[in-house]
């Protein structure tokens, strides 16, 4: 019988990083999260399952603690070659939501491309570098539409999903064998982010009132909803054909 797949996931402790973990933690293979804290109830649901899981501990825009986590990724990804290796850059934060002269706190833009950017370039480049012999290894960037359309206020969220969607692009033209690369738009999903931006005063954030109305209509994903039709995605043989893909494309 092959071996389960390892699956590489950052962000693991709420959202859509949560459910996927815990889908993740049901279906057997190596799971392998970078979270700044345990996810609830993963370690049993893992060992429930027969489910390997390594938690690995880190804030991700701690650049030391980064380099130790993905040292501890990549020893992982080294003695798994002989299974598919996958990534998911799940982690991200959608603050500071201002217009552009009032983005003026340095520390709180950086945050943002490190967590959103820095972290899925870095991590990615030692997936890529521990995982060269493995016969089949994925990428997935959790993107937003974000990314392809302008929103007033989000300068920074947009500004590095935009950059998520080009990184992608670029890994899968430098042609790594064996490599299937996607960014993903997840749609609009019923998690802390949105009611992190529900919450964000009409004065810093122009459009609130498109999600404060999705979400009174119930128009918000599921999470545990999306983090399956997620992984149904990047366990099926057409994952990557579309290098920037939505979700709600695959329903
Ligand atoms: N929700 C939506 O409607 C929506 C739409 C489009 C795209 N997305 C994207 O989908 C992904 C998941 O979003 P979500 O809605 O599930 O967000 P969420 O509920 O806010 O969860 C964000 C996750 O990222 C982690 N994270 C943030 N900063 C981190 C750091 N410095 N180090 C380590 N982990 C960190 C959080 O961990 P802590 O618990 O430690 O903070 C949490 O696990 C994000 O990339 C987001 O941009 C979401």
């Amino acid at each position: 019988m092959k071996p389960g797949p390892v699956t590489v996931i950052t962000g693991a402790t709420r959202g859509l990083g949560y459910a996927l973990a815990h889908e993740l933690a049901e279906g057997g293979g190596h799971l392998v999260t970078l979270s700044r804290q345990p996810t609830p109830g993963l370690a049993e649901l893992a060992q429930t399952h027969g489910t390997m899981l390594t938690e690995i501990l880190v804030d991700l825009v701690d650049a030391s603690a980064l380099e130790q986590a993905a040292e501890q990724m990549a020893k992982v990804l080294s003695k798994s070659n002989d299974r598919q290796c996958r990534i998911i850059h799940n982690a991200g934060i959608v603050v500071p939501i201002e217009p552009a002269d009032q983005l003026l706190d340095f520390q709180s833009i950086r945050t943002a491309f490190d967590v959103n950017i820095t972290a899925p370039i870095y991590l990615t480049g030692h997936f890529l570098a521990h995982t060269r012999n493995c016969p089949d290894r994925r990428v997935m960037l959790i993107s937003s539409g974000a990314g392809r359309h302008a929103y007033g206020s989000w300068g920074v969220y947009c500004a590095t999903k935009a950059a998520m969607d080009r990184y992608a692009e670029v890994v899968h033209a430098e042609g790594h064998p064996n490599l299937r690369v996607c960014s993903l738009a997840p749609g609009v999903i019923d998690t802390g982010m949105q009611a992190q931006i529900r919450q964000t005063p009409e004065s810093k954030f122009p459009a609130v009132g498109r999600f404060e109305d999705m979400h009174r209509q119930g128009m918000l994903a599921n999470a545990a909803q999306t983090a399956h039709a997620t992984l149904k995605l990047l366990a099926s043989n057409t994952f990557g054909h579309k290098l920037l893909d939505d979700i709600r494309d695959n329903a």
